[in-house]
């Protein structure tokens, strides 16, 4: 029987590769800080899904560090999170191989994501296409009820329910537990900001302008969002008229860092003299809410056996639910598995 005073499993994951921007610190990992302790969060530093394309050996172990350091700096509290790198934890790997068999390469095929990335390499990598598959792996090893992702995950995680049911289908019913994609609203999504119709992006968050990069100094953020794309008009209001992106973006910026409602928002500009006020009243807040952050990201970038120590607690923490998996799966499916790596063995 399910223990009814369980607290619901969240599992999410981030790849370790571009620039870190306030849209994916907005729009995903300050809704992770907010939902600790109300339920049971994984935290995963997806490693072994960055190398699904060409990463160089150096940057992706820096890369790594930084990004550790970021989700540290920003609130994510090992006491009551489990952040940790997925190549700590082998069980992935492992899983992820025993899921390659129960998934029809058809299924791999259709995923929308592969498609797209898969068009712009001249060879493209094996794990590319098992990509999703390692996902589900994440996911379905710490068996957990919800994932929260953008709106482009959603494939992926319908691909693990597939995954978990064909899998249960073939080993027992209750082997792996289906989870659910939670969605984010609309309204965190932030756009960049030299073309608001396209969402922020990690992979072109490096041409200036683009973005609000989380490292980047007060300077560089105002810099950026002075120069953000807005309309010939003056009126500071959200519109979902696609001339009016650019304003609106900045709008959902500010109401999102502030967390006031859109009302607020709105009357907050009631006597702004054009979008410059608007602009510089942006920067102020984004400034403010990052100083912060950066400030600590700092710190830990400059104490490596800390985020050492912390990267340890997380992958003991993963093991400890992940391996007893592994082990129960590999059991249903016929391996010997030695008294040792038996589930609570
Ligand atoms: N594919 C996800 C992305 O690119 C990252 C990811 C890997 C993930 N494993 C996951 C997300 C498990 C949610 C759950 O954004």
């Amino acid at each position: 029987m399910p223990d009814p005073q369980a607290k619901r499993r969240v599992f999410s994951g981030i790849q370790p590769t571009g620039n870190l921007h306030l849209g994916n610190y907005l729009g995903a990992i300050r809704r992770w800080v907010d939902g600790q302790g109300e339920k049971e969060n994984f935290i995963c530093v997806v490693d072994l899904h960055a190398v699904t394309i060409y990463q160089d050996p150096d940057d992706l172990r820096d890369q790594t560090r930084r990004l550790m350091a970021f989700l540290l700096a920003s609130g994510i509290d090992p006491d009551r999170t489990t952040l940790f790198v997925q190549s700590h934890v082998r069980a992935h790997a492992e899983g992820a191989w025993l899921l390659n068999c129960v998934t029809p390469v058809g299924w791999l095929e259709r995923m929308v994501q592969y498609k797209m990335k898969s068009a712009l390499q001249e060879s493209v990598l094996t794990g590319l296409m098992t990509y999703p598959v390692l996902q589900a792996a994440d996911i379905l090893l710490y068996s957990a009820h919800e994932v929260p992702v953008g709106e482009d995950q959603k494939q992926h995680i319908e691909l693990a329910r597939d995954i978990a049911q064909r899998f249960n289908q073939h080993y027992g019913d209750d082997t792996l537990v289906v989870p659910e994609p939670m969605i984010a609203k609309a309204g965190a999504r932030i756009m960049a900001l030299d073309d608001p119709t396209a969402k922020m992006s990690k992979s072109a968050a490096s041409k200036r302008g683009h973005a609000v990069g989380m490292a980047d100094p007060d300077d560089e953020i105002r810099y950026a969002l002075r120069r953000a794309v807005t309309d010939s008009g003056r009126d500071i209001v959200f519109s979902d008229d696609p001339e009016k992106a650019g304003v609106n973006n900045l709008l959902t910026i500010y109401q999102v860092v502030t967390r006031k409602t859109p009302e607020e928002t709105v009357a907050d500009f009631a006597d702004a003299r054009g979008y410059g006020d608007l602009k510089n009243a942006v920067a102020d807040v984004v400034v403010e809410a990052l100083a912060p952050i950066r400030e600590r990201y700092e710190q830990l970038m400059g104490d490596p056996a800390e985020l050492d120590r912390l990267m340890a607690i997380g992958a003991d923490h993963a093991r400890s639910v992940a391996e007893p998996k592994v082990a129960e799966m590999k059991e249903k499916m016929g391996f010997i598995v030695p008294a040792d790596l038996r589930p609570g063995g």
